[in-house]
């Protein structure tokens, strides 16, 4: 919905989203080197953003690893079902915005590999 002032891009149950939103993080301000995520959820659906900057989004669901170049603020990345998640090569100015259909709830995180491999293989 840009116009000659600049660039909106509003995002709503009516024009895709599949989940009503209870949380929504965004990242920023990552350090040069670092890798965020290194994560799975049992039962959480994401949106994700990249809304300035640039990274690389990797996903895995045990079978197969995919690495996705985000930086285009008006394509989402939406994340369901076991799904190991690694977000690293952030640029400076990288902003990622996540809506998530839960709110932040520790013990949904599966934070060893292993034991993600182990569910996925079910
Ligand atoms: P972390 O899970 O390490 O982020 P990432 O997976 O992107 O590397 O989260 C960093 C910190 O922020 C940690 O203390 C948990 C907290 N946090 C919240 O409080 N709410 C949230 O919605 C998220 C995603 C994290």
């Amino acid at each position: 919905m840009g116009d000659e002032r600049g660039s909106l891009i509003a995002v709503e149950r009516s024009t895709g989203l599949p989940f009503e939103v209870q949380r929504v993080y965004f990242i920023f301000g990552t350090a040069a080197g670092v890798t965020r995520g290194l994560h799975a959820h049992r039962n959480l659906k994401q949106w994700v953003i990249c809304v300035a900057g640039s990274l690389t989004l990797t996903l895995d669901d045990g079978q197969s690893r995919v690495s996705l170049e985000l930086g285009r603020p008006h394509e989402a990345i939406e994340i369901d079902g076991l799904v190991w998640r690694e977000m690293d090569n952030f640029s400076s100015d990288a902003v990622l915005l996540v809506l998530a259909s839960r709110p932040w709830e520790p013990d949904d995180y599966i934070r060893d590999y292993a034991a993600f491999a182990e569910m996925a293989a079910r």
